[in-house]
């Protein structure tokens, strides 16, 4: 059994001040899910304020990107040591905005994702297609190279915690979801790669679903069989609506 993962990746929002009002406003509306692992991710400026609140609760924290070397000379980086000793328990790696715009490649991706384990945190792993590589029928090209150079140098003893979050290009911010066969079908196709390089332990990985995901079609996306979570934007950055988001099952 996959525990569901609903993580909020809340991008460039909330100063400290307002990432203390929305943990404030959270944590007793979600008090008692034991059922779903809950995780946000806010800015680094936000992250100090984040773990101290969030100490002791069923809420867990997370960065948005990390740096691979541990100390020296590189301006305006962070290392995953940094962020664990901050209280983070994850780190998402590769999102498709870190791509477009801040050259991250799978080569980095990999870095990124070895030394994130090497500092005792679980990555959060971004693939996904853009619209232009769906039209020309590449998804199962794209995923594959992104899966199978992301993720090289793992092995299952070791590796086999990691999260894979399928979000398509096309879906993310848009309102355009994917449907959940559409999506599930993805899902497979990671699982089956997984398996190659993994083994058996690709059966315990969750894959989240990320991509304009909503109260409102959270349940039938999580009821496919190989969903097993969603990364969400917009609609984890209000307490009310993450909150639904959080009790899809109930
Ligand atoms: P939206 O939920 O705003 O579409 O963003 C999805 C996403 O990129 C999460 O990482």
């Amino acid at each position: 059994m996959r525990k569901p993962i609903m993580a909020g990746n809340w991008k460039l929002n909330k100063t400290p001040n307002e990432t203390i009002v929305f943990v404030e406003e959270i944590k007793p509306l979600l008090a008692g899910v034991d059922d779903v692992e809950i995780v946000i991710c806010p800015p680094f400026t936000s992250i100090n304020v984040a773990t101290y609140l969030t100490k002791n609760t069923n809420i867990k924290v997370g960065a948005q990107n990390l740096y691979w070397e541990k100390s020296g000379a590189f301006t305006g980086e962070v290392s995953g040591e940094m962020l664990k000793e901050l209280g983070c328990d994850y780190v998402i790696i590769g999102h498709s905005e870190r791509r477009q715009y801040f050259g991250e490649t799978d080569r980095t991706v990999n870095k990124k994702i070895l030394s994130a384990f090497a500092a005792g945190l679980i990555p959060i792993v971004c693939v996904g297609e853009t619209l232009q590589e769906r039209a020309a029928g590449r998804i199962e090209q794209v995923i594959s190279t992104q899966i199978r150079e992301g993720l090289k140098g793992l092995n299952a003893r070791e590796h086999g915690k990691i999260i894979i979050a399928y979000e398509p290009v096309w879906a993310i911010g848009t309102g355009q979801t994917a449907t959940p066969e559409q999506a599930n079908a993805a899902h497979m196709l990671i699982r089956k790669l997984l398996t190659e390089i993994l083994g058996e332990a690709a059966q315990a990985v969750r894959i989240q679903y990320g991509g304009s995901v909503k109260p409102d079609n959270v349940k039938e996306l999580l009821a496919q069989p190989d969903i097993d979570g969603a990364l969400i934007g917009g609609a984890a950055l209000k307490a009310d609506s993450f909150e639904k988001l959080v009790k899809f099952g109930r």
